[in-house]
């Protein structure tokens, strides 16, 4: 009978019989399938497994450290800690445009990553965390390419050129028995639980050209946020207002506006706050979160934030508006 055991077992053997001896690399970002899969294969084959982990400033705060905290010291997985936040932030100075911003993130990412894998010559495998409805997806990539409204960048994307044999552990596994097994593998309820981020990360939720002073000041606005929905429950489903909201996350704004601070006059950036509930992520609706805690949200930014003054809430669905505000 089918029991998470068995499948890890069974999941185990299939990983040790494809790749024997050899070495194999992934890019661990800190979401759930590139993490369940490093889990997995850490599992079945030690320290025949290297990760890398690129960090291009444009993650959410301490995301770097939590994936160092929970593989590297927590698990014992190798992982490669990448800082390329210099490299990606020189490229996107003075760009704009949201399509020119993803590009450049997409291809500096290739280019560490592939850095990074020329370091390992040994490595015969790259691992990814391609799950079920992304074998789906890329099977109707041609007619979805037509429609799409934004192009998608993520740590999936990497190109045929690394020479590699790609290892796909997940590919048969809806996104629900990813979480199960990232569970049964050990990972924590929390990180098996996030919202989704995207690959370009605040690359997109920095509205125009992207600094990394706005990148910090996003950080710990949204951070602040998060945690506020973390700790807040309703009282009438039990449940946290971070598990109530399929994505929530603030987005820096690229204005100043005049605000009071003491007996003094501040002029100073704005933050938009965003949490949609949605079940497809093609259309969704905007959360009626309790006004006490968009307060206290608002109130902890504009106090621990310095060079905020000013949070709104955004009140559009999708359609019309997009979940990301570029
Ligand atoms: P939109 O903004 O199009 O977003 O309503 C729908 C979902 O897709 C995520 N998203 C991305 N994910 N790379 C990703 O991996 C991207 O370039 C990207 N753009 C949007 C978004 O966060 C939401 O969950």
């Amino acid at each position: 009978s089918w029991t998470m055991p068995n499948y890890i077992d069974e999941a185990v053997k299939k990983i040790r019989e494809q790749v024997g001896n050899d070495e194999v690399i992934l890019g661990l970002s800190g979401g759930v399938d590139s993490s369940v899969a490093a889990a997995l294969i850490h599992r079945a084959i030690g320290s025949q497994l290297t990760c890398v982990f690129v960090d291009h400033g444009l993650l959410r705060l301490n995301e770097g450290d939590m994936v160092m905290d929970m593989f590297a010291r927590g698990l014992g997985v190798k992982v490669i800690r990448v800082d390329a936040r210099d490299q990606f932030m020189g490229h996107l100075a003075g760009v704009t445009d949201p399509e020119a911003k993803r590009k450049i993130i997409g291809r500096e990412f290739v280019e560490v990553f592939q850095a990074e894998a020329q370091k390992l010559p040994a490595a015969k495998w790259l691992a990814q965390g391609t799950i079920y409805p992304d074998v789906i997806e890329s099977a109707g990539a041609k007619t979805k390419k037509a429609h799409a409204i934004k192009s998608h960048h993520n740590v999936g994307g990497l190109p045929e050129t690394l020479n590699l044999q790609l290892l796909e552990p997940l590919r048969d596994l809806f996104k629900d028995e990813v979480r199960e097994l990232g569970v049964a593998l050990g990972l924590s309820h929390e990180m098996v639980y996030r919202h989704p981020f995207p690959g370009p990360g605040l690359g997109v939720r920095i509205l125009g050209e992207v600094k990394a002073e706005y990148a910090e000041l996003l950080q710990r606005a949204d951070a602040i946020f998060i945690e506020e929905l973390r700790n807040t429950v309703d009282e009438h489903s039990g449940k946290t207002w971070y598990d109530l909201t399929s994505q929530a996350f603030a987005v820096f704004l690229p204005v100043k506006s005049v605000g009071v601070m003491g007996d003094g006059r501040t002029y100073e950036w704005v933050v938009a706050l965003r949490a949609v509930v949605t079940s497809d992520f093609m259309t969704a609706h905007w959360a009626e979160l309790p006004y006490s805690l968009l307060g206290r949200v608002s109130n902890r930014i504009i106090n621990e934030v310095r060079g905020l003054n000013r949070v709104v809430y955004d009140v559009s669905g999708k359609p019309p508006a997009t979940i990301e505000w570029e």
